[in-house]
């Protein structure tokens, strides 16, 4: 049955599979501070990286449903997983059905539109999950925007589950930063840009940094999805008058409240305080 059109507003939602969205967070709460966000973790199924499609996109769906149950006019898929799997489904099955008049953005499409300005050689790295890499969505947004440049995938399994156990400076990082950097320069030498297509690695920056060589630029997503949020709202007055802007924040995880604070410090730079919530079963049904 279709819902009806609303109008009420509400903070905008950020969601991840566990802590990696709190990245992105960082950015968009330093590009947007009068806004209101609601964080969502999804740390109980977390990570998302090597499950199937379908199970990446019913827990998308059940996270979507839950922010527009707490009245989110607007979500940011800050996953590169849940953006690759669910988003497009999202957007154009479910939520005429859900809340036609609410929004969910993901993360690929801004961070694809601004590759170009950084490679000088065309042949760009995409590091990413297996998800991420399976479902060709950076190769085929590339080509759309971009297609004279080449494009090389490698997924990096382990980096989010070493990330998310805070070994990013661990024996472990190093052995598995290098593989897959030795993996991805094997495929092509001559890449330049390196992109960090999952919002867990910026977390293991200075030690991808350690094995890269100085011409390689290796770009991270907050920054590009905070500017294209920004301008987003500029262009949409009819969500942006829908965000509240009290400038507050809520964290959420369908985990162990005490055991997110912890970790999340590390991925927002400041002290978190999360509240333990359940995601309904089937999400929109
Ligand atoms: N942070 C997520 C991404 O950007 C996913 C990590 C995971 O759950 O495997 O892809």
């Amino acid at each position: 049955m279709l819902q009806p059109l609303t109008t009420s507003k509400g903070p905008i939602g950020v969601f991840d599979s566990g802590y990696g969205g709190l990245t992105v967070l960082r950015s968009l709460v330093k590009q947007l501070p009068q806004y209101d966000f609601y964080y969502l973790g999804d740390s109980a199924r977390s990570p998302y990286g090597n499950r199937s499609f379908e199970a990446v996109y019913q827990y998308t769906l059940e996270a979507v449903q839950w922010f527009f149950n707490q009245g989110c006019p607007l979500v940011i898929l800050a996953c590169n997983t849940a953006s690759a799997k669910a988003l497009r489904s999202i957007q154009q099955k479910e939520l005429a059905q859900l809340a036609p008049a609410n929004r969910v953005l993901g993360v690929i499409r801004p961070t694809t539109e601004v590759l170009r300005q950084y490679t000088k050689t065309g042949a760009v790295g995409i590091l990413a999950t297996e998800g991420t890499v399976q479902s060709q969505s950076y190769p085929i947004e590339i080509e759309k925007f971009y297609p004279q440049l080449k494009v090389y995938q490698e997924a990096c399994p382990m980096w989010v589950p070493l990330i998310e156990n805070n070994e990013q400076e661990g024996p472990g990082a190093d052995y598995f930063v290098k593989k897959h950097l030795d993996a991805i320069f094997k495929k092509d030498p001559v890449i330049d840009l390196l992109l960090l297509a999952c919002t867990h690695y910026p977390l293991l920056e200075q030690k991808i940094r350690q094995y890269l060589p100085p011409t390689v630029q290796l770009l991270s997503q907050g920054e590009i999805v905070a500017n294209s949020l920004v301008d987003y709202l500029k262009r949409h007055p009819e969500i942006a008058n829908r965000c509240l802007q009290q400038s507050t924040l809520t964290f959420n995880t369908t985990d162990s409240a005490v055991a997110f604070d912890k970790q999340a410090a590390h991925f927002f730079g400041a002290p978190v305080s999360s509240q333990e919530v359940q995601l309904i079963p089937g999400g929109a049904k």
